[in-house]
């Protein structure tokens, strides 16, 4: 099976921890070059250094808020001039937590403006390139809420829906020019995320961070929480070779809790 990366260059958004942080691993121990494009710089530089690189593979950083869609135009215009983007990793933070009708409109304004419009801002930059070389990969990381609405996450469970349906018209537009558009879904994943969800959801509940915790673990048929590089094998084997001809599916990553087919 061809995993090899050699010579192609990614830039692995949400990158300073959790999913992303884990994506960027895989990918360089595929043989990429890694950008890795966060807020926080220092851990950034702290990722890099971390980062498997052999011999030309040259790592670096890219400090963006995905939340301000006009800086960042310019920052990913002065990125793609430097070294074009052969494989774009499309993730950040998730909304924060509550019921879909108390949520304030100016929430949804802001989880769209980071996962949807920061997205399309993402592939506009790197298109030309992918569409030049007819070669390109480009996985969002989503939520099985894409599939099944998750209690409490009102915001996030409306805009993945959003972005499914966003990867899946780019996925039929832009396969004629042998680029693949791809979601993972990730399960309860041992991040700062899942933290943020537990603790969320014990004070809801006015329960014990740690039942809530072994709850959610026996809802899964794994009945554990995924390690983040679990998640950042599935993303970098849907950016490999191997992988050309999956695209349009959103996979989940979720110790089979779905019980949905
Ligand atoms: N963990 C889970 O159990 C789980 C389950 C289902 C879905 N997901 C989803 O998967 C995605 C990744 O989750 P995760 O667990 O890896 O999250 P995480 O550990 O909270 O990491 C989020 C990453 O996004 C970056 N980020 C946040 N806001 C940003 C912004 N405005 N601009 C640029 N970067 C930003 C953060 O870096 P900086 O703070 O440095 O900017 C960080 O590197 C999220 O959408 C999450 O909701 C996670």
């Amino acid at each position: 099976m061809d995993l090899d990366l050699t010579g192609r260059h990614a830039l692995v958004c949400g990158a300073s921890e959790g999913i992303g942080r884990a994506a960027a691993h895989e990918l360089a121990a595929l043989g990429a070059r890694i950008t890795v494009l966060a807020r926080r710089e220092a851990a950034l530089r702290d990722v890099v250094r971390a980062l498997p690189a052999s011999a030309g593979q040259q790592h670096d950083v890219c400090v963006a808020d995905l939340a301000d869609a006009t800086s960042l135009r310019g920052t990913l215009q002065a990125l793609v001039a430097r070294q074009p983007v052969d494989i774009l990793i499309n993730n950040t933070g998730g909304p924060p937590g509550g019921s879909a009708h108390e949520a304030a409109a100016e929430a949804y304004l802001e989880a769209f403006t980071r996962h949807l419009v920061a997205g399309q801002t993402l592939v506009q930059a790197v298109l030309p390139h992918m569409r030049t070389q007819r070669w390109g990969r480009i996985v969002n990381v989503v939520s099985t809420s894409v599939r099944e609405p998750i209690p409490g996450l009102g915001v996030s469970n409306t805009v993945r829906g959003a972005v499914a349906g966003w990867a899946k018209t780019l996925s039929r537009e832009l396969g004629p020019d042998g680029i693949t558009v791809n979601n993972v879904l990730p399960g309860f994943t041992e991040t700062a995320r899942i933290d943020q969800i537990v603790r969320e959801r014990a004070a809801r509940e006015s329960r014990d961070e740690a039942a809530v915790r072994a709850d959610m673990a026996a809802s899964v048929p794994a009945r554990r929480f995924a390690r983040p590089e679990e998640t950042g094998g599935v993303i970098a084997f849907l950016c490999s070779p191997a992988a050309a001809y999956v695209t349009g599916v959103s996979l989940p990553v979720d110790g089979g809790r779905m019980a949905s087919i």
